[in-house]
């Protein structure tokens, strides 16, 4: 039997595609192996939302040589964002000469083709189709493999060209999948067992728009809530500038949507939220948070943070530094801006990198102190953990996280994991949680 291994860059809708990619590897009678020196083909599911995302792949993917020269027959294939950047088809074969298969991300659907049409012509295949607007395959085989939790699309692209962000470039247009697609895929995984399933777009609040739905996403999330069992669901990621009222109430009402928002703020300055053209202010996403305080208590509140951005002054960095203050997220991804080609932020004026450097430091330091207190009041509290794995180095200690997205490690061992437990927090140490099982 051949052997695949395919790695993984990027966001979790890279995560879900290579689980589409090894679905149709599956239908082709590949099985997966864990090291690259016992595969037969190696797929690179590439990111490059910024520069070291792609200098990482672009790293690994050249230490792939010595693979092919300990085996000719070796099918080394690329795939993902990074493939569908400007001319990058070419320059990808040209920087890796060895790279049988460049795919772009509107020609998953036909690896298979593509592999077939390399074995049998040995001639390199690039692939990469530009439509903004491809159609949705419903019929992708998936090979999932995350464990307890389930990814499900409702929708792929952006249409909201943030200035700084290469993704609707390299994914084109929001589509949305009809609901009852949507629908009928949730169903299938509450009937194959999973206990968490977590809906994935780049907006999640703009889900439907494209297909002439009202309310899309609220009456999407509102159905699928409605499915009675001992599951829960997540969704990201949400953007501010449509994250609406009902939102909050639906997810209030409901005992198996999470209390954990994903809602990015990028920056606390008016000023740089403005020149990324992220459409709303400090004053509207502080709005939000305190409508979220308000009506879901515990929420765990995360969010994405740039700094360096173009015009980015010690001002504006203070005001984002301030909004972290009083959100308190429990946790933070925070980024230094990176310089991504043909977006209209690569035409502004860059600033001096050590200054960007000081601030994410700043910014890092601020967050850990904030993350660390959260932690703390969580101790003596009881939280529903869903089981998830083994927890790191430890036999006898299993991990999971709660219904707000804290991860909590407790004893327990391989057979617990997809079952929900009652823990009482006992300990707490950055953002990990420590608990005894009390039911
Ligand atoms: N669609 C999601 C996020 C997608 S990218 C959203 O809009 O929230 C994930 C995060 O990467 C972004 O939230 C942003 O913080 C960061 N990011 C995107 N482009 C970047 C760039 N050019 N430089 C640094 N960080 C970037
Ligand atoms: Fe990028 Fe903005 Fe779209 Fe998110 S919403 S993917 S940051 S353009
Ligand atoms: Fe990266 Fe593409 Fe996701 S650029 S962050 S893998 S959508």
């Amino acid at each position: 039997m051949q052997k695949y291994k395919i790695i993984t860059y990027g966001c979790q809708m890279n995560v879900h595609e290579s689980e589409k990619a090894a679905g149709i590897l599956k239908t082709l009678g590949y099985e997966p192996c864990l090291d690259e020196a016992d595969a037969d083909l190696l797929l690179y599911n590439t990111c490059c939302i910024r520069d070291n995302a792609e200098k990482r792949a672009i790293g690994n993917i050249g230490a792939a040589k010595k693979y092919k020269k300990a085996n000719r027959n070796l099918i080394i294939a690329v795939m993902g964002c990074m493939t569908q950047q400007e001319k990058a088809g070419e320059s990808l074969r040209s920087r890796l000469p060895f790279v049988d298969i460049v795919i772009g991300t509107n020609n998953l659907d036909k690896l298979g083709e593509y592999i077939t049409q390399f074995t049998e012509a040995r001639k390199p295949v690039i692939a990469i189709d530009d439509n903004e607007n491809p159609a949705i395959n419903e019929n992708l085989p998936i090979y999932r493999t995350s464990g307890t939790n389930a990814w499900i699309n409702i929708m792929y692209g952006c249409n909201n060209f943030c200035t700084y962000c290469i993704v609707p470039y390299v994914r084109g247009r929001e589509r949305s999948r009809h609901p009852a697609a949507v629908i009928d895929e949730f169903k299938a995984m509450l009937d194959a067992g999973y206990k968490e399933i977590t809906l994935l777009g780049q907006n999640v609040n703009s889900y439907g728009n494209d297909i002439g739905l009202k309310h899309g996403f609220v009456d999407l999330l509102e159905k699928l809530a409605s499915f009675s069992g001992d599951h829960r669901i997540r969704f990201m990621t949400s953007h501010p500038k449509d994250f609406s009222r009902d939102l909050i109430d639906v997810i209030a009402g409901s005992k198996n949507i999470c209390n954990n928002i994903h809602l990015p703020v990028q920056s606390g300055s008016d000023k740089i939220l403005k020149l990324m053209n992220r459409h709303y202010t400090r004053a509207d996403y502080l709005d939000i948070i305190d409508q979220i305080r308000a009506k879901i208590p515990n929420c765990g509140i995360t969010s994405d943070i740039m700094v360096g951005f173009p015009y980015e002054e010690e001002a504006d960095f203070l005001d984002t530094l301030d909004l972290v203050e009083r959100v308190k997220y429990s946790g933070a991804f925070t980024f230094v801006y990176s310089v991504r080609k043909g977006t209209p932020a690569a035409a502004m004026p860059q600033i001096d990198p050590l200054i960007a450097k000081d601030r994410i430091m700043r910014l890092v330091a601020l967050q850990n102190k904030i993350t660390k207190e959260v932690s703390k009041t969580y101790e003596g509290r009881t939280c529903r953990v869903l089981c998830e794995d083994m927890a790191p180095k430890h036999d006898n200690l299993v991990c999971g996280r709660t219904d707000c997205g804290r991860m909590v490690t407790f004893s327990g061992n391989i057979g617990d994991i997809g079952k929900f437990f009652d823990v009482e927090i006992e300990s707490s140490k950055s953002a990990s949680l420590f608990g005894k099982v009390i039911n």
